[in-house]
């Protein structure tokens, strides 16, 4: 054997020695907490929202197609039963999936309990729903009598018959109506959309708190705008 191929043989062997105690420490190789979860094992507020939620509710709750959950007057007026069992379960007829795993969702319980507590400690303000209409019906709707509520209430923002005012679109759209329950009506008309400059309850006209018997009148007159559903289904309200 030749000098050269001696010289040659050790620089391999030195270079694979080399090479096998960088491994750890190679370029771009990811640290060991940098590694991701399994998906059950994140425990981060954030992560679990941005992952799941955002995408329909918005970055930090607003601005979303679906309804704003940075909504200090929606947290005072649902607590966290119903929370827990909206996310877990979804809701049946709307683009509103279920998220526990028991559902057919992604989530642990115990995923679901830290999400909804974070919500509640970054959007919520004490007294911010003092006052307001209860999350749940105490019965239904007179849609006659929600016509007037209309007029007095809404029309001046949507127009005299909800197709739409000078900003707001049509709220009388059935492809919007038929995706939104009647539960979701009436957390958007007690609690508003405060990022789209939506009023809640008390805030339509100066010193006329709108009733609770006033809100579910107005969404039993949204919900006769409703087109027809198929036999069998239905739009029932979950309280
Ligand atoms: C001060 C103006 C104003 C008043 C008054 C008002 N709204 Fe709105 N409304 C808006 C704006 C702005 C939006 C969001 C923009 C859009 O949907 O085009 C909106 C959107 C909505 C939506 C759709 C929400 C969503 O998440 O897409 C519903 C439903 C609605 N309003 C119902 C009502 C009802 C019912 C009343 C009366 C109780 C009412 N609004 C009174 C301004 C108003
Ligand atoms: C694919 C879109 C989508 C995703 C993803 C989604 N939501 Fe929703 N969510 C909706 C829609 C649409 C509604 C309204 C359902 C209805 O009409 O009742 C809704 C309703 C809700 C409500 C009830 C509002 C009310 O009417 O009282 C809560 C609370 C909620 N979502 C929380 C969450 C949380 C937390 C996550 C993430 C774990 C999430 N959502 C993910 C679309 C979505």
């Amino acid at each position: 054997m030749s000098a050269r191929r001696h010289w040659g043989l050790a620089l391999s062997s030195s270079m694979l020695a080399l090479g096998l105690s960088a491994c750890n420490s190679l370029p771009g190789r990811p640290a060991r907490a940098d590694y991701p979860l399994r998906p059950s094992a994140v425990t981060n507020y954030s992560e679990l929202y941005n992952e799941n939620c955002a995408g329909c509710h918005g970055v930090d709750g607003k601005f979303g197609a679906a309804f704003a959950l940075n909504n200090p007057v929606y947290l005072g007026i649902v607590d966290d039963k119903r929370l827990t069992n909206i996310v877990a379960r979804g809701v049946d007829g709307t683009a509103m999936p279920p998220f526990a795993a028991s559902a057919g969702g992604a989530l642990t319980d115990e995923q679901i309990a830290i999400i909804v507590g974070g919500m509640r400690k970054q959007w919520a303000r004490d007294g911010a729903a003092e006052g307001a209409p209860s999350y749940a019906t105490n019965g239904p709707g007179d849609p006659a009598q929600g016509t007037k509520v209309f007029a007095t209430f809404c029309a001046s923002c949507h127009g005299a018959d909800g197709k739409g005012g000078a900003a707001p679109g049509s709220i009388v759209n059935g492809s919007f109506l038929a995706l939104t329950s009647d539960q979701d009506l009436r957390a958007i008309v007690i609690a508003g959309r405060p990022d789209l400059g939506h009023p809640d309850w008390k805030d339509y006209l100066a010193g006329e708190p709108m009733t609770a018997q006033q809100v579910s009148d107005v969404v039993a007159w949204l919900a006769s705008k409703r087109p027809a559903m198929p036999r069998g289904a239905s739009y029932a309200q979950r309280n």
